[in-house]
């Protein structure tokens, strides 16, 4: 469909009504929630499947010939069945449910560590990473005296790429990247990044915490080797998220956590792991969460990734501008591709402060910086301002910022 014609059909008005805290107040005034990076709301449907758990459903999962047993394994399974097709994995058992995109990092940072990195190999991360997609890193690194590099960036947020070739070669073992950054809201060329890595012999880990519920995701296609990311961003409950791996790394790996669901059997003497998914999977899992995800997968594949993508395209574009209609605020981030964040700065004003003044407002966005501190060293800045944008955000909403921050300009120039 034209763009033009899906953003005519998107019914913003309609998505509205699906979520009841857009219609509470903060401070007074009628909310403007812009801090969807750090987490999304949910839709009445993702809401009422919450409740039905625990009126209904409400047992422990892979264990029970009971009733509710079995039909809570069900549910949490048909997430798992759901998500093959979301983003386009070969096999149900490559996908991992874990806590959500922290864990699924430290997993593989662990557990392909154990197995396949060794003293003198070459870990790469980039400048615009989230403090989860160094740290795991660097400790891995440490424990296995491996050599961590960074791709660096230029002025607009976009990776250096001429520096990413040059630090790819035969000892780099894996290249973990984001694939839009939640400070900057930089698209990297992914399938441009993993075709390198794999050319050099390296895996990549795709953090994707700020793309899954922005770009549809296809990991056959990318050939990704890993791919994380969050129920509690893409609309759906917190302390759920997931894990994609490729079956040859999944089954080379050792367990992360063990315990109960992860085995096969335990003796004194030895213990066998369970196949995948289970492996990587010890312990009761948030159950209520893994199955009301499968709600929020149906939300968003109803609307259509497409559809959203362009609606909060033209949003972004909308914010763009007429931010910067405003003297002293500068953009930081200025990627020729983006996803729907925009962080900004008012010269002269501490990014706190202006959040301060926005929040009495109503309108709710994250300063600070964002879990990318040496992304905010390498532009010299403490911090900035970031509004980030959901399927359900409006021009009004956008309107309602502009008029926020040249308040705060008034108030603190
Ligand atoms: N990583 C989340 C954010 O960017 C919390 O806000």
């Amino acid at each position: 469909m034209e763009r033009t014609a899906v953003l005519e059909q998107f019914d913003v008005d309609k998505v509205r009504e699906d979520f009841p805290i857009l219609t509470r107040t903060v401070n007074g005034k009628p909310l403007v929630y812009l801090d969807n990076g750090a987490t999304t709301q949910k839709p009445k449907q993702v809401i009422d499947a919450i409740v039905n758990y625990y009126t209904q459903l409400n047992s422990n999962v892979h264990r029970g010939v009971h009733h509710l047993s079995q039909i809570a394994t069900d549910a949490f399974e048909a997430t798992r069945r759901k998500l093959r097709p979301f983003i386009k994995a070969a096999h149900e058992h490559e996908i991992i449910l874990t806590k959500g995109t922290t864990e699924s990092i430290n997993l593989v940072a662990s557990c392909y560590g154990k197995a396949f990195v060794k003293t003198g190999d070459e870990i790469i991360i980039s400048a615009m990473e989230h403090h989860s997609n160094i740290v795991p890193w660097q400790i891995l690194c440490e424990e296995r005296g491996a050599v961590l590099h960074v791709v660096p960036i230029n002025d607009a947020g976009e990776l250096d790429m001429d520096a990413y070739r040059s630090l790819l070669n035969e000892r780099t073992k894996m290249v973990a990247i984001t694939y839009v950054s939640n400070a900057l809201g930089t698209i990297n060329p992914v399938k441009e990044i993993i075709a390198l890595a794999h050319d050099a012999g390296a895996s990549v880990l795709l953090d994707a915490a700020q793309a899954i519920q922005h770009l549809s995701i296809d990991v056959q296609a990318l050939d990704v080797d890993f791919l994380a990311f969050s129920g509690h961003k893409m609309y759906g409950p917190t302390g759920i998220g997931v894990l994609y791996g490729k079956e040859k790394w999944l089954n080379a790996m050792p367990p992360y956590q063990s315990g109960g669901e992860m085995i096969k059997e335990v003796a004194f003497a030895q213990t066998t792991y369970n196949d995948l998914p289970f492996k990587f999977e010890a312990g009761t899992p948030n159950i209520e969460a893994g199955i009301c995800l499968a709600h929020a997968i149906d939300y968003i594949s109803a609307l259509g990734l497409d559809n959203i993508a362009a609606y909060e395209h033209d949003l972004l574009e909308y914010a763009t501008q007429q931010l910067l209609t405003i003297p002293s605020l500068r953009v930081v981030g200025t990627a020729r591709e983006k996803s729907s964040v925009i962080s900004f700065l008012l010269d002269g004003a501490h990014p706190y402060d202006v959040g301060v003044i926005l929040d009495k407002l109503g309108i709710a966005v994250r300063t600070g910086h964002h879990c990318t501190q040496p992304l905010m060293d390498r532009f010299c800045i403490p911090g900035t301002v970031r509004a980030s944008i959901a399927l359900y955000n409006t021009k009004e909403d956008i309107d309602t910022l502009v008029a926020g921050v040249q308040r705060a300009a008034a108030m603190l120039l």
